[in-house]
Protein backbone atom coordinates (compact mmCIF):
# COMPACT_ATOMS: atom_id res chain seq x y z
CA UNK A 1 0.00 0.00 0.00
CA UNK A 2 1.41 2.99 -0.67
CA UNK A 3 1.20 6.14 1.60
CA UNK A 4 -1.32 8.63 1.52
CA UNK A 5 -0.53 10.82 -1.40
CA UNK A 6 -1.67 14.85 -1.22
CA UNK A 7 0.20 16.42 -3.86
CA UNK A 8 -2.14 15.40 -6.70
CA UNK A 9 -5.26 16.70 -5.18
CA UNK A 10 -3.60 20.44 -5.25
CA UNK A 11 -3.65 20.31 -8.87
CA UNK A 12 -6.76 18.02 -9.51
CA UNK A 13 -9.33 19.74 -7.29
CA UNK A 14 -10.81 22.72 -6.82
CA UNK A 15 -10.80 25.84 -9.02
CA UNK A 16 -7.93 26.45 -10.91
CA UNK A 17 -8.03 30.48 -10.52
CA UNK A 18 -6.26 32.10 -7.71
CA UNK A 19 -6.13 35.71 -7.20
CA UNK A 20 -3.06 37.20 -6.15
CA UNK A 21 -3.23 40.42 -3.74
CA UNK A 22 -0.45 42.68 -4.13
CA UNK A 23 0.52 44.32 -0.60
CA UNK A 24 4.00 45.47 -1.25
CA UNK A 25 2.82 49.23 -1.71
CA UNK A 26 1.92 49.05 1.88
CA UNK A 27 3.11 46.05 3.96
CA UNK A 28 6.07 46.40 2.15
CA UNK A 29 6.80 49.92 2.04
CA UNK A 30 6.01 50.18 6.08
CA UNK A 31 8.67 48.09 7.14
CA UNK A 32 11.56 49.56 4.49
CA UNK A 33 14.12 51.80 6.10
CA UNK A 34 14.53 54.15 3.73
CA UNK A 35 11.53 56.86 2.18
CA UNK A 36 10.41 55.87 -1.33
CA UNK A 37 10.33 59.11 -3.22
CA UNK A 38 5.95 59.64 -4.25
CA UNK A 39 6.71 59.35 -7.91
CA UNK A 40 8.81 56.03 -7.41
CA UNK A 41 5.42 54.37 -5.37
CA UNK A 42 3.44 55.76 -7.83
CA UNK A 43 5.61 54.10 -10.63
CA UNK A 44 5.67 50.64 -8.82
CA UNK A 45 2.02 50.68 -8.05
CA UNK A 46 1.45 51.32 -11.90
CA UNK A 47 3.92 48.37 -13.15
CA UNK A 48 2.12 46.06 -10.85
CA UNK A 49 -1.37 47.04 -12.22
CA UNK A 50 0.12 46.97 -15.96
CA UNK A 51 1.72 43.34 -14.76
CA UNK A 52 -2.05 42.04 -14.57
CA UNK A 53 -2.37 42.17 -10.64
CA UNK A 54 -6.18 43.02 -9.96
CA UNK A 55 -5.82 44.20 -6.67
CA UNK A 56 -3.15 46.16 -5.34
CA UNK A 57 -3.26 47.57 -1.33
CA UNK A 58 -1.64 50.87 -2.28
CA UNK A 59 -1.38 52.72 1.05
CA UNK A 60 -2.44 53.37 4.34
CA UNK A 61 -4.51 56.38 5.89
CA UNK A 62 -3.25 55.87 9.14
CA UNK A 63 -1.47 58.39 11.22
CA UNK A 64 1.47 59.65 9.40
CA UNK A 65 4.23 60.07 12.07
CA UNK A 66 3.04 56.62 13.34
CA UNK A 67 4.40 55.35 9.68
CA UNK A 68 5.92 58.41 8.27
CA UNK A 69 7.13 55.89 5.28
CA UNK A 70 3.53 56.11 3.94
CA UNK A 71 2.66 59.41 4.85
CA UNK A 72 2.33 60.54 1.54
CA UNK A 73 -0.99 58.24 1.05
CA UNK A 74 -3.12 61.04 -0.37
CA UNK A 75 -0.37 61.97 -3.11
CA UNK A 76 0.33 58.43 -4.00
CA UNK A 77 -4.33 58.02 -4.71
CA UNK A 78 -3.98 61.81 -6.60
CA UNK A 79 -0.75 60.50 -8.71
CA UNK A 80 -2.10 57.29 -9.73
CA UNK A 81 -3.27 56.32 -13.27
CA UNK A 82 -5.68 54.19 -12.34
CA UNK A 83 -6.40 51.12 -14.64
CA UNK A 84 -9.90 49.74 -15.51
CA UNK A 85 -10.40 46.59 -13.42
CA UNK A 86 -7.96 47.06 -10.93
CA UNK A 87 -8.82 47.15 -7.48
CA UNK A 88 -6.89 49.86 -5.46
CA UNK A 89 -7.11 49.55 -1.81
CA UNK A 90 -5.73 51.19 1.91
CA UNK A 91 -5.32 50.70 5.64
CA UNK A 92 -7.23 52.54 7.32
CA UNK A 93 -7.46 52.56 11.34
CA UNK A 94 -10.29 54.72 12.06
CA UNK A 95 -13.13 56.84 11.10
CA UNK A 96 -10.18 59.40 10.17
CA UNK A 97 -8.59 56.86 7.73
CA UNK A 98 -11.72 55.83 6.28
CA UNK A 99 -12.58 59.43 5.17
CA UNK A 100 -9.16 60.62 4.22
CA UNK A 101 -9.76 57.58 1.91
CA UNK A 102 -13.31 58.38 0.86
CA UNK A 103 -11.23 62.07 -0.19
CA UNK A 104 -8.82 59.81 -2.06
CA UNK A 105 -11.87 57.98 -3.90
CA UNK A 106 -10.19 55.01 -3.14
CA UNK A 107 -12.37 51.97 -3.66
CA UNK A 108 -11.60 49.42 -0.91
CA UNK A 109 -10.53 49.33 2.31
CA UNK A 110 -9.07 47.09 4.82
CA UNK A 111 -9.31 46.89 8.49
CA UNK A 112 -6.88 45.19 11.24
CA UNK A 113 -6.58 43.59 14.31
CA UNK A 114 -5.10 40.74 15.85
CA UNK A 115 -5.49 37.12 17.33
CA UNK A 116 -3.67 38.21 20.35
CA UNK A 117 -4.54 40.91 22.98
CA UNK A 118 -0.74 42.64 23.56
CA UNK A 119 0.08 42.94 19.90
CA UNK A 120 -3.36 44.82 19.72
CA UNK A 121 -2.63 47.21 22.15
CA UNK A 122 1.33 47.78 20.50
CA UNK A 123 -0.40 48.78 17.16
CA UNK A 124 -3.18 50.70 17.57
CA UNK A 125 -3.06 51.21 21.47
CA UNK A 126 -6.12 49.57 22.21
CA UNK A 127 -7.22 45.97 23.80
CA UNK A 128 -8.33 43.62 21.19
CA UNK A 129 -12.28 43.67 22.45
CA UNK A 130 -11.75 47.87 22.00
CA UNK A 131 -10.52 47.11 18.14
CA UNK A 132 -13.67 45.07 17.62
CA UNK A 133 -15.85 47.98 18.74
CA UNK A 134 -13.85 50.60 17.26
CA UNK A 135 -13.93 48.92 13.47
CA UNK A 136 -17.62 48.36 13.91
CA UNK A 137 -19.17 51.57 12.64
CA UNK A 138 -15.75 51.97 10.00
CA UNK A 139 -16.62 49.04 8.23
CA UNK A 140 -20.56 49.76 8.32
CA UNK A 141 -19.71 52.95 6.84
CA UNK A 142 -17.72 51.52 4.23
CA UNK A 143 -20.15 49.17 3.39
CA UNK A 144 -23.08 52.00 3.11
CA UNK A 145 -20.65 53.79 0.61
CA UNK A 146 -19.98 50.79 -1.47
CA UNK A 147 -16.64 50.24 -0.52
CA UNK A 148 -15.15 46.24 -0.07
CA UNK A 149 -13.56 46.08 3.70
CA UNK A 150 -10.78 43.44 3.98
CA UNK A 151 -10.13 42.52 7.63
CA UNK A 152 -6.66 41.70 8.52
CA UNK A 153 -6.08 39.12 11.48
CA UNK A 154 -2.95 39.25 12.46
CA UNK A 155 -0.38 36.97 14.83
CA UNK A 156 -2.47 34.03 13.91
CA UNK A 157 0.41 31.58 14.38
CA UNK A 158 2.22 33.60 16.72
CA UNK A 159 2.88 36.18 18.08
CA UNK A 160 6.35 38.25 18.75
CA UNK A 161 4.88 39.18 22.50
CA UNK A 162 2.53 36.61 23.50
CA UNK A 163 4.42 33.70 21.59
CA UNK A 164 2.30 30.67 21.07
CA UNK A 165 -1.31 31.24 19.72
CA UNK A 166 -4.26 28.73 19.27
CA UNK A 167 -6.25 27.94 16.21
CA UNK A 168 -8.88 29.46 18.28
CA UNK A 169 -8.08 32.44 19.05
CA UNK A 170 -7.51 33.62 15.16
CA UNK A 171 -10.99 31.68 13.83
CA UNK A 172 -12.66 33.66 17.23
CA UNK A 173 -11.32 37.45 15.52
CA UNK A 174 -12.17 35.97 12.17
CA UNK A 175 -15.24 35.39 12.72
CA UNK A 176 -15.80 38.64 14.44
CA UNK A 177 -15.08 40.56 11.87
CA UNK A 178 -17.17 38.75 9.37
CA UNK A 179 -20.00 39.76 11.69
CA UNK A 180 -19.10 43.44 11.59
CA UNK A 181 -19.52 42.55 7.67
CA UNK A 182 -16.17 42.34 6.01
CA UNK A 183 -16.48 40.42 2.84
CA UNK A 184 -13.04 39.27 3.47
CA UNK A 185 -10.33 37.99 6.37
CA UNK A 186 -7.01 38.02 5.53
CA UNK A 187 -5.46 35.44 7.99
CA UNK A 188 -1.78 36.90 8.73
CA UNK A 189 1.37 34.79 9.87
CA UNK A 190 2.79 38.36 10.88
CA UNK A 191 6.27 37.35 12.44
CA UNK A 192 6.88 34.17 9.42
CA UNK A 193 6.30 31.12 11.82
CA UNK A 194 4.18 29.22 10.59
CA UNK A 195 4.76 25.32 9.22
CA UNK A 196 2.60 23.32 6.64
CA UNK A 197 1.81 21.29 10.35
CA UNK A 198 0.40 24.97 11.77
CA UNK A 199 -1.22 25.74 8.49
CA UNK A 200 -3.12 22.02 8.40
CA UNK A 201 -4.58 22.13 12.39
CA UNK A 202 -5.63 25.69 12.32
CA UNK A 203 -7.78 25.24 8.38
CA UNK A 204 -8.70 22.01 10.00
CA UNK A 205 -10.38 23.87 12.65
CA UNK A 206 -11.58 26.62 10.88
CA UNK A 207 -13.41 25.05 7.66
CA UNK A 208 -16.16 24.32 10.18
CA UNK A 209 -16.77 28.12 11.27
CA UNK A 210 -15.33 29.94 8.65
CA UNK A 211 -15.75 30.24 4.97
CA UNK A 212 -12.84 29.39 3.75
CA UNK A 213 -13.56 31.14 0.05
CA UNK A 214 -13.70 34.35 1.88
CA UNK A 215 -10.20 33.84 3.29
CA UNK A 216 -6.76 35.38 2.25
CA UNK A 217 -3.75 33.69 3.15
CA UNK A 218 -1.01 36.27 4.40
CA UNK A 219 2.59 34.44 4.91
CA UNK A 220 5.68 35.93 5.79
CA UNK A 221 8.47 34.51 4.66
CA UNK A 222 11.31 34.85 7.50
CA UNK A 223 11.57 30.55 8.32
CA UNK A 224 11.74 29.80 4.35
CA UNK A 225 7.97 28.10 4.71
CA UNK A 226 5.74 30.85 3.29
CA UNK A 227 5.37 28.57 -0.09
CA UNK A 228 4.88 25.59 2.03
CA UNK A 229 2.15 27.36 3.27
CA UNK A 230 0.66 28.22 0.33
CA UNK A 231 0.54 24.62 -0.58
CA UNK A 232 -1.47 23.40 2.23
CA UNK A 233 -3.42 26.18 1.56
CA UNK A 234 -4.31 25.36 -1.71
CA UNK A 235 -5.31 21.57 -0.83
CA UNK A 236 -7.86 23.32 1.59
CA UNK A 237 -9.16 25.38 -1.17
CA UNK A 238 -8.21 28.91 -0.47
CA UNK A 239 -7.73 30.46 -3.62
CA UNK A 240 -6.50 34.07 -2.40
CA UNK A 241 -3.08 34.72 -1.34
CA UNK A 242 -1.04 38.23 -0.30
CA UNK A 243 2.50 38.43 -1.37
CA UNK A 244 4.98 41.83 -2.11
CA UNK A 245 6.42 42.13 -5.05
CA UNK A 246 10.34 40.92 -5.03
CA UNK A 247 9.57 40.48 -1.03
CA UNK A 248 9.40 43.55 0.22
CA UNK A 249 8.06 44.31 3.76
CA UNK A 250 7.58 43.17 7.54
CA UNK A 251 6.10 44.99 10.27
CA UNK A 252 7.54 47.53 12.11
CA UNK A 253 5.69 46.47 15.34
CA UNK A 254 6.38 42.79 14.83
CA UNK A 255 10.76 42.51 15.70
CA UNK A 256 12.47 40.24 13.55
CA UNK A 257 9.47 39.85 10.98
CA UNK A 258 11.25 39.55 7.36
CA UNK A 259 9.76 40.07 3.92
CA UNK A 260 5.87 38.57 3.07
CA UNK A 261 6.09 36.18 0.62
CA UNK A 262 7.38 36.98 -3.08
CA UNK A 263 4.82 37.71 -5.46
CA UNK A 264 7.43 36.21 -8.01
CA UNK A 265 7.89 33.07 -6.12
CA UNK A 266 4.13 32.94 -5.60
CA UNK A 267 3.17 33.28 -9.04
CA UNK A 268 5.95 30.70 -10.26
CA UNK A 269 4.89 28.18 -8.50
CA UNK A 270 1.34 28.36 -8.96
CA UNK A 271 2.03 28.46 -12.55
CA UNK A 272 4.04 25.37 -12.20
CA UNK A 273 1.17 23.49 -10.27
CA UNK A 274 -1.43 24.77 -13.44
CA UNK A 275 -3.00 28.07 -11.64
CA UNK A 276 -4.05 30.94 -13.60
CA UNK A 277 -3.67 34.00 -11.73
CA UNK A 278 -3.87 36.31 -15.09
CA UNK A 279 -0.61 37.96 -13.65
CA UNK A 280 2.33 38.23 -16.26
CA UNK A 281 5.50 37.20 -13.83
CA UNK A 282 8.22 39.07 -16.05
CA UNK A 283 6.61 41.94 -15.69
CA UNK A 284 6.16 41.64 -11.80
CA UNK A 285 9.92 40.90 -12.19
CA UNK A 286 9.77 44.90 -13.84
CA UNK A 287 7.77 46.45 -11.10
CA UNK A 288 10.21 44.77 -8.55
CA UNK A 289 12.98 46.77 -10.77
CA UNK A 290 11.47 49.93 -10.29
CA UNK A 291 11.71 49.67 -6.52
CA UNK A 292 14.73 48.01 -6.09
CA UNK A 293 16.90 51.12 -7.10
CA UNK A 294 15.45 52.94 -4.36
CA UNK A 295 16.66 50.21 -1.47
CA UNK A 296 19.36 49.52 0.62
CA UNK A 297 19.22 45.89 0.20
CA UNK A 298 18.90 43.39 -2.19
CA UNK A 299 15.14 42.04 -3.34
CA UNK A 300 15.14 38.61 -1.24
CA UNK A 301 12.38 37.05 -3.72
CA UNK A 302 14.30 34.03 -5.19
CA UNK A 303 12.71 34.30 -8.63
CA UNK A 304 13.63 38.22 -8.87
CA UNK A 305 17.71 36.97 -8.17
CA UNK A 306 17.55 33.98 -10.21
CA UNK A 307 15.85 36.31 -13.11
CA UNK A 308 18.18 39.32 -12.18
CA UNK A 309 21.48 36.75 -12.55
CA UNK A 310 19.79 34.46 -15.43
CA UNK A 311 18.23 36.82 -17.60
CA UNK A 312 18.54 34.88 -20.66
CA UNK A 313 17.27 31.47 -19.23
CA UNK A 314 13.61 30.36 -19.99
CA UNK A 315 12.36 31.97 -15.78
CA UNK A 316 9.23 33.36 -16.82
CA UNK A 317 6.07 30.95 -16.31
N1 LIG B 1 -5.07 59.96 9.97
C1 LIG B 1 -4.65 61.19 10.35
N2 LIG B 1 -4.73 61.66 11.60
C2 LIG B 1 -5.28 60.84 12.52
C3 LIG B 1 -5.71 59.55 12.18
C4 LIG B 1 -5.60 59.12 10.85
N3 LIG B 1 -6.00 57.93 10.46
N4 LIG B 1 -6.21 58.98 13.30
C5 LIG B 1 -6.09 59.85 14.29
N5 LIG B 1 -5.53 60.98 13.83
C6 LIG B 1 -5.22 62.17 14.59
C7 LIG B 1 -6.40 62.59 15.46
O1 LIG B 1 -7.27 63.43 14.72
C8 LIG B 1 -5.72 63.29 16.61
O2 LIG B 1 -5.36 64.58 16.19
P1 LIG B 1 -5.42 65.83 17.21
O3 LIG B 1 -4.44 65.47 18.30
O4 LIG B 1 -5.00 66.97 16.35
O5 LIG B 1 -6.83 65.87 17.68
C9 LIG B 1 -4.44 62.49 16.80
O6 LIG B 1 -4.20 61.87 15.54
C10 LIG B 1 -4.53 61.45 17.89
O7 LIG B 1 -5.68 60.64 17.71
P2 LIG B 1 -5.97 59.30 18.52
O8 LIG B 1 -7.32 58.81 18.11
O9 LIG B 1 -5.70 59.57 19.98
O10 LIG B 1 -4.95 58.30 17.93
P3 LIG B 1 -3.63 57.63 18.56
O11 LIG B 1 -2.58 58.68 18.73
O12 LIG B 1 -3.99 56.77 19.73
O13 LIG B 1 -3.22 56.69 17.34
C11 LIG B 1 -3.77 55.15 15.57
C12 LIG B 1 -3.98 55.56 17.02
C13 LIG B 1 -4.27 53.74 15.39
C14 LIG B 1 -4.57 56.09 14.69
C15 LIG B 1 -2.29 55.27 15.22
O14 LIG B 1 -1.52 54.65 16.22
C16 LIG B 1 -1.94 54.64 13.90
O15 LIG B 1 -2.33 55.09 12.85
N6 LIG B 1 -1.11 53.59 13.93
C17 LIG B 1 -0.63 52.90 12.76
C18 LIG B 1 -0.77 51.42 12.93
C19 LIG B 1 -0.29 50.72 11.69
O16 LIG B 1 -0.41 51.16 10.58
N7 LIG B 1 0.32 49.57 11.90
C20 LIG B 1 0.86 48.80 10.84
C21 LIG B 1 -0.16 47.91 10.24
S1 LIG B 1 0.11 46.26 10.82
ZN1 LIG C 1 2.16 41.26 6.65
Amino acid sequence: MSPQRTIPQITAGGAKQVSVVEVGPRDGLQNERVRVPTATKVKFIEALAHAGLKRIEASSFVLPHAIPQLADAEAVFAQLHRQPGVRYSALVPNRVGLHRAEAANVQDIAVFTAATDTFVRHNIHMTLEASLAHFAPVVQEANERGMNVRGYVSTVFGCPYEGAVTPEQGIAVAERLFELGVQEVSIGDTIGVATPGDVIRWLRAAEKRLPLDKLALHFHDTRGTALANVLIGLEFGIRTFDATAGGLGGCPFAPGASGNLATEDLLYTLHGLGYETGVDLAKVVEASQVIAASLDHMLPSRYYQAARVASCLPLPR
